[in-house]
């Protein structure tokens, strides 16, 4: 018989991952094949336990969600044990990484700071960070964050404090980004900073592709450059399907209510950031409720209006196999309803998982009817 004996002090490969702290062993990473994070708003009022550093954690085998041990800047906490592996070592021959943001982290100080400034690109923000073996996708409504490789070490900005944030990250195979590179082609970044190694360009050449900015190559991809928009289904590494719902400036349509309620089946309460010019009201009308979010409560912490949450989230009223209606599902992206952004390019991930969707789906409290109105979700 043999017998493998494994030294846990011994640090993990860096395999790059979604990951939060090792519970027992300071220094170690635990590897996740997704989490989703919601960075909690300053609370207004008297109280003001939340300082708007707080954030609440749902991991894979959670229950539900759980609050961060430390604040959201900390390299300790979720955040900092996933986007921190970029900075962690040297300019690395072997690893690929691609941030993104409509409000890029140069634009924090002096810049206006404005949902909707750098209008012509897509309204989409994330990170990509890969090796040969796997790598996460990070999909964020954060403005400015994260910082530029060259900064040395991961912080979150300043001005993503005052309001809530959502976060989902998921940890797929490295054949995953090349799928992963077609959708973001379509979504039209504004990349401002990334290195995709030759090494590596190979095996992911529509992410090479997003990185030299050849966006919509015709040479290279024929069949994404008529695309103004495209779902997919991820298998991230923990084997679970995820669909990614991608738009471009051509889809020109509301991404929620023409798009992703008839697709899952399922009608759909979203949160997104209401403090911007040309809000779409909820919508009833081709069949699928789209419901605006007006207040929530996530994780039973305090109850804040959405006009303090720049998160971008959606998820059915009902569960799943609940009626004839699909149902159970959550989508967490970088898309708000309005007017101007159905001309931009962005999207959602989603999945349809109980204890995902019961996170959310408590956490929305009050809704807008359709035709006006305050109504309970
Ligand atoms: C985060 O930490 C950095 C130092 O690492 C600090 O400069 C910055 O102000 C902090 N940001 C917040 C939001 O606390
Ligand atoms: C694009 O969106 C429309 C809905 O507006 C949908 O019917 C169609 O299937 C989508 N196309 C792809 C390739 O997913």
């Amino acid at each position: 018989m043999l017998l493998f004996v494994v030294d846990v002090s011994d640090p993990v490969p860096a395999d790059y991952v979604c990951a939060t702290r090792g519970r027992r062993i300071s220094n170690q990473l635990l590897q996740r094949p997704r989490f989703y994070l919601y960075k909690l708003p300053k609370e207004g009022g008297r109280t003001h336990e939340f300082k708007g550093e707080t954030y609440l954690l749902l991991d894979k085998g959670s229950e539900g969600w759980t609050e961060g041990k430390v604040t959201v800047n900390d390299t300790k906490g979720a955040l900092g044990q996933t986007v921190g592996q970029l900075y962690s070592q040297e300019k690395n021959s072997e690893v690929a990484y691609i941030l993104y943001n409509d409000q890029p982290p140069s634009e924090e100080f002096g810049g206006r700071w404005a949902e909707g400034s750098g209008s012509r690109g897509g309204h989409t923000k994330g990170v990509v960070l890969l090796d040969k073996n796997q790598g996460f996708w990070l999909v964020h409504s954060t403005p400015h964050f994260p910082p530029e490789r060259q900064e040395g070490q991961f912080y979150y900005p300043s001005s993503g404090v005052n309001n809530g944030q959502n976060f989902i990250c998921v940890t797929y195979p490295l054949e995953r980004f090349q799928t992963i590179g077609e959708q973001l082609q379509i979504n039209q970044p504004n990349v401002y900073d990334c290195d995709v190694p030759e090494s590596l360009a190979s095996s992911v050449p529509a992410l090479a592709a997003v990185c030299n900015k050849n966006l919509l190559s015709s040479q290279t991809f024929p069949h994404v450059k008529t695309v103004s928009n495209r779902s997919v289904t991820l298998t991230s590494t923990g084997g679970t399907d995820f669909i990614s719902f991608a738009k471009g400036a051509k889809f020109d349509d509301d991404l929620y209510h023409s798009w992703v309620a008839p697709a899952l089946k399922s009608d759909l309460l979203v949160q997104f950031w209401v403090r911007s010019t040309g809000i779409l009201p909820s919508d009833c009308s081709l069949g699928w409720k789209v419901l605006d979010i007006k207040s929530i409560n996530p994780g039973q912490t305090f109850t804040f209006k959405t006009t303090e949450d720049h998160s971008k989230w959606a998820v059915s009223p009902r569960a799943a196999g609940d009626g004839s209606r699909g149902g159970g599902w959550v989508c967490v992206g970088d898309i708000n309803r309005n007017e101007a952004e159905e001309q931009r390019g962005g999207g959602t991930v989603c999945l349809q998982d109980p204890t995902v969707w019961k996170a959310y789906r408590t956490a929305a409290l009050e809704c807008e009817a359709c035709g006006g109105g305050t109504i309970q979700c």
